[in-house]
C-alpha cells in the first residue's frame, strides 16, 4: 500500500533521515518508533508532500508520489495528522471537518453522510459542532483533526504523536479509535513515543534512531527485543 524505499530528508546540510526503507500493506497499522530527534516527523513531512525528499522514492498502491505536492497526495489517497495538531481556532468544530473534505466539495451528499459516520466515531465532536475549535480542550482538538484527515476519505491515514501531552485517560480514548478505525479497513502509519500504547495496537512496527531504521519487526518481536530500550533511550 505505502512503499518508501531508501528515503533522504535533508535540512540544508542536515540529514535527518537517511536512506531508511519500509513498507505498510493494506489494512496494516504499523508503528515508527524513535527517540526524539530520530526523524519520525520528518519522514512523515515527506510523505506527505511537505518537505522534498533528498533522495529515494515514495509509492502508494504502486503510484509514485515521490515529487507530488500535499493537495496530489492527499487526492491519491493518503491523509496526515501533523503532530503540531493545528484547527482553525476561530471556526467551529463543523466548518474545520468541512475543511477536510475540500478535495470533495462537489460531493455534497457524501461529505454529509461521511460526517454522520465520523460523529457515531467522535461523539464529542457532534456534540460541539457549533463550537469554536479554538475552545476545545487538548483532546479534543486531537479528535477533531483526526476525524478532519478522515473527512478526506483517505486508504492511508499517518498520525504523528496523537497521544502528546494528553492525559491518560484521554491517550487511552485515541487509542481505542485508532484500533477502531484499523478494524474498518484503514491503512495506518502510526509514530509514537509513547512505546507500549503504540505497540499495543500496531501488527507491525520499525524503530528509528539518528535518521537511520535500527529495528523491524511484529509488534511481540519489537515488545520482547532486548536491545529497544538501548536504541529507544539512546536517541
Ligand atoms: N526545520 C528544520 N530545520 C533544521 N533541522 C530540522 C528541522 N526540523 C527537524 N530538524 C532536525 O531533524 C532531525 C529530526 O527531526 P524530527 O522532527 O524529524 O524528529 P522526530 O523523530 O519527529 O522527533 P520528536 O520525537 O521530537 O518529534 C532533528 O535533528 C531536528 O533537529
Ligand atoms: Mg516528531
Amino acid at each position: 500500500m505505502l512503499d518508501v524505499t531508501d528515503l533522504s530528508v535533508s535540512y540544508g546540510t542536515i540529514r535527518a533521515v537517511r536512506g531508511i526503507s519500509f513498507t505498510v500493506g493494506k489494512g496494516e497499522l504499523v508503528s515508527l518508533l524513535g527517540a526524539n530527534g530520530a526523524g519520525k516527523s520528518s519522514t512523515i513531512k515527506c510523505i506527505a508532500g511537505a518537505l522534498k525528499a533528498a533522495g529515494g522514492s515514495i509509492a502508494l498502491e504502486g503510484k509514485d508520489i515521490t515529487a507530488a505536492n500535499p493537495e496530489q497526495v492527499i487526492r491519491a489517497g493518503l491523509a496526515t495528522v501533523p503532530e503540531t495538531r493545528d484547527v482553525f481556532p476561530d471556526l467551529t468544530v463543523a466548518e474545520n471537518l468541512m475543511l477536510g473534505a475540500y478535495i470533495h466539495r462537489r460531493d455534497q451528499a457524501g461529505n454529509r453522510q461521511n460526517l454522520e459516520k465520523l460523529h457515531t466515531l467522535f461523539p464529542r465532536l457532534a456534540e460541539r459542532s457549533g463550537q469554536a475549535a479554538g475552545t476545545l480542550s487538548g483532546g479534543e482538538q486531537q479528535m477533531l483533526v483526526i476525524a478532519r484527515a478522515l473527512m478526506a476519505r483517505p486508504s492511508v491515514l499517518l498520525l504523528d504523536e496523537p497521544s502528546l501531552g494528553l492525559a491518560p485517560a484521554i491517550v487511552e480514548r485515541i487509542f481505542e479509535m485508532i484500533a477502531t478505525l484499523k478494524q474498518s479497513g484503514l491503512t495506518i502509519l502510526l509514530v509514537e513515543q509513547n512505546v507500549n500504547q503504540a505497540l499495543s495496537v500496531a501488527d507491525r512496527a520499525y524503530v528509528m534512531r539518528l535518521g537511520a531504521i535500527v529495528a523491524s519487526g511484529t509488534a511481540d518481536e519489537i515488545r520482547s527485543g532486548s536491545d529497544l530500550s538501548a536504541h529507544y533511550l539512546g536517541g
